[in-house]
């Protein structure tokens, strides 16, 4: 039966289910020049490039940092129990590396202490794409000695929070980072090229396991996590070079992180040239075991699923996306693609990779154009959004994947990377001119979704 036909509550869930929103410091912390904070590459990427819809900037955004008691006390009284949020690294670091800012680890004390004291549990994801600044002028992720880095913020992170936080998720998304920011370039820091992408990938995986075993050495009894984007990829057609071509796309997008980093080592596809050059350019081999990590959970983050057909003008990969809005099918303001059944079959193809043992949905949420009409909004579409696909994880579940928890993206509207301000995915909406913030329905639903 498909997932969207079901009537179902939190209750369905099992007892010990994690409802969890997500949040991320570059998205919601703003005070981005206050209190010691260095910059990172998306307050000089919002300056300088003329890549952000609206010219939004990353400076104020919700606010967070002023207003987290509020925030918090607003996830609780939705009735959720998590809240994952990010730890801004030039927060802690100002130059990256070097003199620790003791404003900003006070400040994310103050954030775990009102989180444990409303009895939310407190995830903590060490790094949200917002590399500090002085470090991007060193080379960014490219540079190899950007694992130095990572691992001594990761360091300062564990050793300041390791007796209050359990639950860390080493990074988020590597592929739309290191895809986004060092190859397309339409992402911070906005640089081009295999020769910008291939170390960053590198790069990253290692930092990925190599800041994992960090928390692992120094924080007892942790919950160690990481988390990755998916989307099922569809070829548009069965014509071979529609299905080459999306087996391509599915290798980049799927298989690049989560794969080194179950021991597996990066795909490789012989008639994929790409995963050869990678191979030989990251010397791939020497490096298996140190790719690895036994997480104790895998973090997916879905939002929707990719049909494409093969296109010899597209570089490498020589694939193109058929967008939903062309196949008349259902899609989000985003013009992302809103497809229930698809989830649920992501989750049981992560699930079906041997390593894993638990999985999590860490983020799953959607853009659309929302209308305040007398102080009310009431955004069905994301609402009907929410409903499909909890029944496609419980689904899953039913199947006996061992799914732990859900957090939505997102608490509020919030800074949307390149889209600016415009692309509002919260379930409590944002005034930026007043921070006024307003529960849409779709928060009211999950508020009773949850007290059932
Ligand atoms: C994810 C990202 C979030 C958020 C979301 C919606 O890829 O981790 O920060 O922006 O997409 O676009």
């Amino acid at each position: 039966m498909s997932p969207t036909a079901q009537h179902i509550s939190a209750k369905n869930f099992g007892k010990n289910f994690q409802w969890g929103v997500a949040v991320a410091a570059a998205q919601n912390e703003g005070a981005a020049n206050m209190y010691g904070r260095g910059l990172s590459v998306w307050d000089v990427f919002a300056r300088n490039s003329n890549k952000i819809k609206g010219k939004g900037k990353p400076t104020i955004a919700c606010d967070f940092y002023h207003r987290y008691k509020d925030d918090l006390l607003l996830t609780k009284a939705l009735g959720f129990n998590v809240f994952r949020f990010s730890i801004s690294w030039s927060r802690i670091l100002p130059d990256g590396t070097g003199k620790i800012n003791k404003e900003g680890i006070d400040f994310y004390h103050r954030v775990i202490d009102e989180c444990l004291k409303l009895e939310l549990i407190p995830y903590v994801t060490l790094y949200h794409w917002d590399l500090p600044y002085e470090l991007e002028k060193k080379g960014g992720w490219p540079n190899y000695f950007v694992n130095k880095w990572f691992n001594r913020y990761v360091t300062v992170c564990a050793e300041a929070f390791g007796n209050k936080v359990k639950n860390w998720i080493i990074m988020n998304e590597p592929f739309a980072f290191t895809s986004l920011g060092y190859m397309l370039g339409v992402h911070a820091p906005g640089k081009k090229g295999l020769d910008n992408f291939f170390p960053a990938v590198h790069h990253a995986a290692l930092a990925q396991a190599e800041g994992a075993r960090i928390i692992r050495q120094k924080v007892s009894n942790a919950n160690i996590g990481t988390t990755f984007s998916f989307s099922e990829i569809v070829p548009y057609s069965d014509k071979k070079e529609d299905v080459e071509a999306a087996n391509r796309v599915d290798i980049l997008m799927n298989r690049l992180f989560i794969e080194p980093a179950l021991g597996k080592g990066y795909p490789r596809e012989e008639s994929f040239r790409l995963t050869e050059r990678m191979h030989i350019n990251n010397k791939e081999w020497k490096y298996i075991e140190r790719l690895q990590f036994d997480f104790d959970f895998i973090g997916i983050q879905y939002y929707f699923p990719l049909t494409v057909r093969y296109n010899g003008l597209i570089p490498f990969v020589r694939a193109s996306e058929v967008k939903a809005k062309i196949r008349k099918v259902p899609h989000t303001d985003m013009g992302w693609e809103i497809n229930a059944d698809s989830f649920y079959r992501t989750i049981k193809k992560i699930w079906s990779y041997d390593n894993v043992k638990e999985i999590i949905i860490t983020e799953n949420g959607s853009f659309f154009k929302d209308e305040i009409k007398n102080g009310v909004i009431d955004d069905k579409e994301r609402i009907n959004y929410f409903q499909q696909h909890l029944n496609a994880v419980l689904k899953a579940k039913k199947d006996g994947v061992n799914v732990k928890g859900y957090f939505a993206w997102t608490l509020m509207d919030n800074f949307e990377w390149a889209e600016g301000y415009n692309a509002r995915f919260g379930l409590v909406h944002v005034d930026f001119e007043t921070q006024l913030r307003t529960i849409k329905n779709s928060g009211f639903w999950f508020r009773d979704f949850l007290s059932t």
